[in-house]
């Protein structure tokens, strides 16, 4: 995600909960921070904030209506839309949530964030009970199918009293997951294992059994695990790929090396994120010297690797587990059945074969977990690990 830099144009949303009141810190410390800011409020949110409050801090005329001709004249809501590097709405309402879940347009805040071609990024604020709403899930889900970027929200007590997820971040930590993600990101202070590539089972010193993984959605989701704050161990298979900057990589060639390095580093983890196309079998007898051509039929007994993924889930204590699943068939049943057996919390299933997935650019992801599923479209590989690690962030809050 890039970050809002000082000279940057920011237009802040603001929808009508109690959180509203903390909107006008978030302004001024932005502006504080050489952001210029524009505010956009709902009818709703001038219930809990009187517009000139905005207004004062910004120096800006702060929008209301849609058809308000005078405003409108001056800079039109298609223009407004242009004019942001970033959208930023904060309080995010349930409502508003799934007025932009569902693409609805019926208002001039509403309207701008169809508009707007730029990042746009939610701190939603709500009552425990409406953020674990089935309904509010979906719509959430939706949002980041749609690359919106959610910001928390905090757990906590609430103003109506009950505890729980719901809160709105405060406005520091949103200043600072904007302009300076990777100190205060989705994963900050957390500690994540990531598995990619292939491995390879050697078949003798010369030979080996392996498949066509390139590594390059595993270096991808390592990369945006870091990005947003996380510790990130990397073990990879070989693999043809520059180190990322800033994440610990650990080389591997076979399953029970992969095996090995996932065990070592895994205490503390609180992810661990299973991209490496392992190979389930390995030959019994790897020879210690060459095979030679000796008769018409060659028979090669394999047997089975251990299931990396599987032994972390069965942990008692262990960390929330994201596994992959490439299938040719019967995607979404396939991919269900592996959650289960695996006993993992999230499954991230691509359809493989007839040029898609391996060492492509772009890939589509069905994401699914215990109560809930969500559609990435076909995207380059990074921004559908940003997406990915959302959904991730917003299911291991829950647990
Ligand atoms: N996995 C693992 N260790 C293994 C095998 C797989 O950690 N020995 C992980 C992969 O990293 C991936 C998921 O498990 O996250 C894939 O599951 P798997 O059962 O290997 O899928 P397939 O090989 O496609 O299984 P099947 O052939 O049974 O469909």
């Amino acid at each position: 995600m890039k970050h809002l830099e000082a000279g940057n144009n920011l237009l802040l949303g603001v929808t009508g909960g109690i959180a509203a009141y903390k909107s006008v810190e978030l302004a001024r410390l932005f502006i504080k921070a050489g952001v210029n800011v524009r505010v956009v409020m709902t009818e709703a949110a001038t219930r809990f904030v009187n517009p000139i409050t905005f207004q004062a801090i910004t120096g800006e005329t702060v929008r209301v209506d849609l058809f308000d001709q005078a405003h409108e004249a001056a800079m039109g809501h298609i223009e407004l839309a242009r004019w942001a590097d970033h959208l930023l709405i904060a309080p995010a309402t349930g409502d508003f949530l799934a007025r932009m879940a569902h693409g609805l347009a019926d208002d001039l805040l509403s309207t701008l964030y169809l508009a707007c071609p730029a990042q746009v990024s939610v701190a939603p604020a709500m009552n425990v009970h409406m953020w674990e709403h089935d309904a509010t899930r979906r719509n959430v889900s939706r949002l980041i199918e749609q690359g919106v970027q959610v910001l928390g929200p905090a757990l906590g007590e609430q103003a109506c009293g009950d505890t729980g997820p719901g809160r709105m971040l405060e406005a520091a930590e949103i200043v600072s997951s904007l302009m300076y993600s990777s100190e205060a990101g989705l994963f900050a202070g957390r500690k994540v294992v990531v598995t990619a590539g292939p491995t390879r089972e050697a078949v003798d010193p010369v030979r080996f059994i392996s498949n066509r993984s390139s590594g390059k959605m595993g270096f991808a989701l390592a990369e945006a695990f870091a990005a947003e704050g996380a510790e990130v161990v990397l073990v990879s298979g070989p693999v043809n790929r520059d180190d990322p900057p800033g994440i610990q990589r650990i080389d591997v060639i076979s399953a029970q090396q992969m095996y090995e390095a996932v065990f070592k580093h895994l205490p503390g983890a609180d992810v661990f994120a299973a991209c490496a196309a392992v190979a389930d079998y390995r030959p019994a007898n790897p020879q210690p010297q060459k095979l030679k051509k000796n008769g018409e039929h060659l028979e090669l007994k394999l047997v089975k690797n251990p299931d990396i993924l599987a032994e972390v889930a069965a942990l008692s204590d262990g960390p929330f587990t994201l596994g992959f699943a490439a299938e040719t068939q019967k995607l979404v049943e396939n991919a269900r059945s592996k959650l289960t057996s695996k006993g993992i919390d999230m499954i991230a299933a691509n359809l493989v074969g007839k040029g898609r997935g391996f060492d492509l650019e772009d890939n589509a992801l069905k994401v699914l977990w215990s109560d809930g599923e969500a559609d990435l479209p076909m995207q380059s590989k990074k921004n559908l690990a940003r997406a990915l690690i959302s959904l991730v962030a917003e299911q291991y809050v829950r647990e």
